[in-house]
């Protein structure tokens, strides 16, 4: 499938931020220490249906609703195996681990595969667990994990870790004991998925923080839960506003998840109008460049790395972007050079961008996720016509993208 965008029409209007993908995903796999879950503001992208097939894989059952509401009932499990098939189109699955290992003492998962923005070994989720008594092997591409019961165990993650923390917290949930985490992700997605576990029942403190407390409780019970908005998705059509539009309203997002985002768009003269719950953005005459390094939150997102890269290309001078998370999350830069960038590779996970260059519009292929939305903003800023292969990866993280960019105004749909 590609898409085909006709460049340079000024956007307006409002956007609505839908759930967070990176909320929704550990939020699901928790169903699995209780009997049923009833969650709303779940966006309907291919990542949760990818979820949905894996937890129905096991013996869940799923049902949706057209108001972005998921009813999960897991009571009758009757597989504890994430196969390949499920793995290699979401290394996101390896959330089951940390819940199934809780609750039924053994658990599966073929062990995820790279992707293309790099490296992302599990070893962090593995060794930390084995700490918490569960027996570990790799056979034949397949993790098989074992644990009679979980008990408390003092972890400390040597790399923050994002799923490696939620892993770990939704083991330490059921174990018997005190469970301390140090060195854990702060991300709103781990908080979100802490207040779920709270609210089911769980005795956690901290989360949010360097250092995560849990008391192991016998069992977490049903509730009805909504998740937090998508802050990557409020980024992404933040920069969009802000380079191709006259006034574009992006409503529905959680400031306090997005204020290193707004001081690097404000650093970069984007002047932003903020309220609330929702931000005035439009496009201005000149942009600064700017210098970016990602860290885990509250730092610079990796995630937003390929967007700024694309609104760089506008300012006047050189910037550098290095990526300290995945080194390798450059694929989109090739794209660009296409579309007549100018950027350059400078070190390990090191690229400078100099500007401004008028972007013209040709074929390019996405890669990964982020890089396909850069692609897009590449496009809409553009002169002429741009198609984009391979936007499956567009797909599955963001929720009705194309529709929400014709609603405000751009040139932009499917070409079969
Ligand atoms: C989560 O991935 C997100 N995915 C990613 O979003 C995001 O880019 C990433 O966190 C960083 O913020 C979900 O939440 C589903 P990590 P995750 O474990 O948890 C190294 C998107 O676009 N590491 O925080 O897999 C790893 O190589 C996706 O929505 C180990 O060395 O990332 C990386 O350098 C892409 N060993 C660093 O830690 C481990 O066992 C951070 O990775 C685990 C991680």
């Amino acid at each position: 499938m590609k898409l085909k965008i006709k460049g340079q029409k000024i956007l307006g209007g409002e956007v609505e931020i839908s759930g967070a993908k990176n909320s929704a995903l550990p939020v699901m796999a928790a169903s699995l220490l209780t009997e049923e879950l009833y969650l709303k503001n779940i966006p309907f992208v291919q990542d949760i249906f990818s979820m949905k097939k894996l937890i129905e894989g096991l013996g869940g059952h799923i049902e949706i609703n057209k108001n972005n509401e998921l009813f999960i009932n897991t009571a009758s499990i009757a597989s504890l195996e994430a196969p390949y098939d499920y793995v290699k189109q979401m290394r996101a699955s390896i959330l089951v681990l940390g819940p199934l290992i809780a609750k039924y003492g053994e658990v599966r998962v073929a062990y995820p595969g790279g992707c293309k923005i790099g490296a992302r070994p599990v070893d962090l989720h593995l060794e930390n667990l084995k700490k918490m008594g569960a027996e570990i092997k790799v056979e034949h591409g397949t993790i098989v994990a074992k644990a009679s019961r979980l008990s408390a165990a003092n972890i400390s993650f040597e790399k923050v870790s994002v799923t490696g923390t939620e892993n770990i917290m939704m083991a330490a949930v059921l174990a018997k004991g005190t469970t301390v985490i140090e060195n854990a992700a702060k991300e709103p997605e781990v908080v979100d998925l802490a207040n779920l576990l709270k609210k089911m029942g769980a005795k956690i403190k901290g989360d949010g923080s360097d250092t995560i407390e849990i008391i192991g409780v016998d069992t977490l019970h049903p509730v009805e839960y909504g998740i937090i908005p998508d802050r990557i998705e409020a980024g992404t059509y933040l920069i969009i506003g802000g380079l191709i539009s006259s006034g574009l309203t992006i409503k529905n997002i959680r400031i306090d998840h997005i204020k290193n985002i707004i001081s690097k768009l404000e650093e970069a003269g984007i002047c932003l109008k903020i309220k609330k719950d929702f931000i005035k953005v439009k496009k201005i005459k000149k942009l600064n460049p700017i210098d970016i390094e990602t860290q885990p939150f509250p730092g610079f997102p990796t995630d937003m790395q390929a967007q700024f890269m694309v609104m760089l290309t506008q300012a006047e001078g050189r910037s550098i972007v290095r990526d300290t998370i995945f080194p390798g999350r450059f694929h989109h830069v090739d794209e660009l050079l296409r579309l007549g960038a100018n950027i350059k590779k400078i070190g390990n996970g090191e690229v400078s961008i100099v500007g401004k260059t008028e972007l013209s519009g040709a074929e390019v292929i996405a890669t990964d996720l982020r890089a396909s939305a850069s692609l897009v903003i590449a496009g809409l800023i553009a002169s002429g016509e741009t198609i984009i292969n391979d936007i499956f990866h567009l797909e599955r993280g963001y929720e009705r993208f194309v529709e929400k960019l014709q609603n405000i105004g751009s040139k932009i749909d499917y070409l079969e």
